[in-house]
């Protein structure tokens, strides 16, 4: 069974690169789909996620091509409009094809997306939002059908919750409609931002970048792009905590800090000494650890994907802290695992008490998802002795060499394939 083999208590130092973002890169992909002809995508990591991506638009008919961490997608000749459950089974957000295929052809065909190991992740705000816009939704043996053979009609939709992946394929179905469409209650996260960028390239016309309310007037088509994503503030989020856990100081760049305010902020509060220089910042910390409260929210709040990374650094903390997680209903999986390291945490609904321990002791544990992972190899990082982290293809999902880069800064960490 592959697994990282981590050996805690080496200093890590020096200077990282966080790649693109996978939450972005996924989605301009898809978005590709919406013009025929080659859209090409700079910066776009070398992660499994974005396999399967290449593999939903194959499926599809696309022809994708990747040189280093270029992709370009030729959505000339799409074929089908059907993704099959295997390949949404094993990406979820394979789902936002579903906008794009609709507003373009008038019809798609999604594999119902199962629950996740993060919660049930309902899909109702991204049906009715279809629906709005004049789209017939009707789930048949596992598929969501989506029809709107007359074309797409601007409408105003207003979400439930600022979703994510409902705001991302109401943009990409709505930049095609009949007329103006109103995005209320939008999720503001950078990744749509970027999003915005490549379809405004693409011709689409769109303002309210940026803001919990985006305002979309159709156009008849839309013509190829050529797009840079932008940095993986969650990537360098992670080596940022790994800097803060081991003491640094370590520079992350490629990203834009100003994606990760409230993080920052909490680091700063922890204890942590940061220095902000352009796509770059450098973490350092020589005093303990102080306990911090943080509840994930939708951005600009804290982000649920660096909930369990921040909650490693907590595990270490001189006192005691509460993390509330607020943006999915079951994200405290990886609390069970740290504790057999030694780690002092009480869970209660969806609220973690973490009682902060002098020491972590190192032990086999397993990823119990992507996030989850990446914590596990960074409370390693600082454990006492060795830890063998197992479940590596959540890890894979969404960090490009991972172990190359914790060791290029020192640590004592490679991957196994026995
Ligand atoms: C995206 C990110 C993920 C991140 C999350 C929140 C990608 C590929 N993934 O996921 O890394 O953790 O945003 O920042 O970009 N919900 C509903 N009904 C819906 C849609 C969502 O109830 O129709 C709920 C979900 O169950 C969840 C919450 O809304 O509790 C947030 O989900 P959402 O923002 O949609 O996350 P994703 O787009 O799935």
């Amino acid at each position: 069974m592959p697994s990282i083999i981590v050996t805690g208590g080496r200093p890590l130092s020096g200077s990282v690169r966080a790649g693109g973002a996978k939450n972005s890169a996924l989605k301009l992909m898809a978005a590709a789909l919406l013009a025929p002809g080659e859209s090409v995508i700079h910066n776009v990591p070398a992660i499994s996620d974005v396999d399967v991506m290449a593999r939903v638009l194959e499926g599809l008919g696309a022809r994708v091509t990747r040189e280093d961490h270029t992709v370009r997608v030729d959505a000339s000749d799409v074929t089908s409009v059907e993704t099959p459950y295997e390949l949404v089974a094993q990406m979820r957000a394979s789902i936002v094809v579903l906008g794009p295929l609709v507003a373009r052809f008038g019809h798609a065909r999604v594999a119902m997306p199962g629950g996740c190991n993060i919660g049930s992740r309902k899909i109702d705000m991204h049906v009715h939002g279809l629906e709005h816009l004049g789209v017939d939704v009707s789930f048949e043996h596992g598929f969501i059908d989506a029809a709107a053979p007359e074309g797409l009609r601007g409408a105003q939709v207003i979400l439930d919750f600022p979703s994510v992946g409902a705001t991302e394929n109401l943009l990409m179905a709505s930049v095609l409609a009949e007329g103006v469409t109103v995005i209320d209650n939008a999720a503001r996260e950078p990744e749509i931002g970027d999003l915005v960028d490549m379809l405004t390239s693409m011709g689409a016309r769109i303002s309210g970048r940026g803001s919990s309310t985006l305002e979309i007037e159709g156009v008849r088509t839309l013509t190829p792009a050529e797009h840079t994503t932008i940095g993986d503030r969650i990537e360098a989020g992670t080596f940022l905590v790994a800097g803060a856990l081991a003491g640094g100081p370590v520079t992350v760049t490629g990203f834009d800090p100003s994606h990760l305010e409230m993080l920052l902020n909490k680091l700063g509060a922890a204890g942590c000494e940061m220095v902000v220089a352009g796509e770059s910042v450098t973490i350092s910390r020589t005093e303990p650890v102080v306990p911090v409260d943080i509840a994930t929210l939708p951005h600009p709040g804290f982000p649920t994907d660096m909930q369990a990374q921040f909650m490693a650094l907590m595990a270490l903390a001189q006192g005691d802290s509460v993390i509330t997680e607020n943006v999915f209903e079951n994200r405290f999986m990886f609390a069970d695992e740290i504790k057999r390291m030694g780690a002092d945490i009480d869970i209660e609904g969806h609220r973690a008490l973490v009682r902060g321990v002098d020491r972590l002791e190192g032990a086999p544990v397993c990823s119990p998802d992507l996030r989850g992972g990446a914590a596990l190899v960074l409370a390693g990082l600082v454990a006492e002795g060795q830890t063998v982290v197992t479940g590596v293809h959540h890890i894979e999902r969404g960090y490009e060499d991972f172990t190359g880069k914790l060791a290029s800064l020192g640590a004592d960490v490679r991957m196994s394939e026995e």
